[in-house]
């Protein structure tokens, strides 16, 4: 009896925390709603107070590699700071942002270990993810003008790996 309950307490609260850490909600929609990643995945559906009604309206997307320059962003190829319409963003809950991200990479239409090395290349090898992980390169934040985002993904690098490969690993669950 008493071994019985030590098995329940044991196995019985061990697998649900398993599956709440690879869980996309507890791991990474916090870090997804950082304004480094919401402030450019929302640059056409809204309008942040201060970035389009400021300057940003009707930009031309070749002008954006004037301001941010690869000085600037660090950038290898400084024509990869853009933006674009139709990609998750910060009025979106946990779930939605999920399936989101997993829809635009057509993860519907590919064996699942394609999905996984495709979303785990973008995750950690994008420059523009990069750019908005706290110190993740030495120009992570960095703004033109000399500004700096400072609601950058907090944690560091180490930690967002982590959590991107433990999601990964668990099967890109959408719970
Ligand atoms: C400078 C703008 C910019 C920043 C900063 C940025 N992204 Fe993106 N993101 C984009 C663009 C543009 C695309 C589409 C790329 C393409 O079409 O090739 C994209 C695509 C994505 C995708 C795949 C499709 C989708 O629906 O979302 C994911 C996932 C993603 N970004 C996550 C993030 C995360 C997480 C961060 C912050 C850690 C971030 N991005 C920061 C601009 C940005
Ligand atoms: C004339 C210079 C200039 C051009 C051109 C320009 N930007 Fe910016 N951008 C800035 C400055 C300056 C800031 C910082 C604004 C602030 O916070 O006051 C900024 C901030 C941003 C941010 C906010 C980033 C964050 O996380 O805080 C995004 C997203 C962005 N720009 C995208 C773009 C895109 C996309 C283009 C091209 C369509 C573009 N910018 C063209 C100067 C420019």
């Amino acid at each position: 009896m008493i071994i019985t309950l030590v098995l329940l307490f044991l196995f019985g609260g061990f697998l649900p925390l398993q599956a709440a850490q690879a869980d996309f909600g507890a791991r990474l929609f916090g870090k997804f709603q950082a304004k480094a990643c919401t402030q450019c995945h929302d640059f056409f559906e809204t309008n942040p107070p201060g970035l389009l009604a400021a300057s940003h309206k009707g930009r031309s997307p070749r002008t954006c590699v004037t301001c941010h320059t690869s000085k600037v962003t660090g950038f290898t190829h400084a024509d990869d700071w853009f933006a674009r319409p139709g990609l998750y963003t910060s009025a979106m809950s946990s779930t939605t942002v999920c399936e989101t991200i997993k829809n635009d990479m057509h993860a519907q239409f590919k064996n699942e270990s394609l999905s996984a090395r495709e979303m785990e290349k973008h995750l950690l090898e994008d420059p523009r993810v990069l750019w908005a992980i706290e110190s993740a390169t030495s120009n992570s934040g960095r703004l033109p003008g000399g500004k700096t985002e400072t609601g950058l993904v907090a944690g560091g690098l180490a930690q967002w790996k982590k959590d991107v490969r433990e999601w990964i690993k668990g099967g890109m669950s959408c719970q």
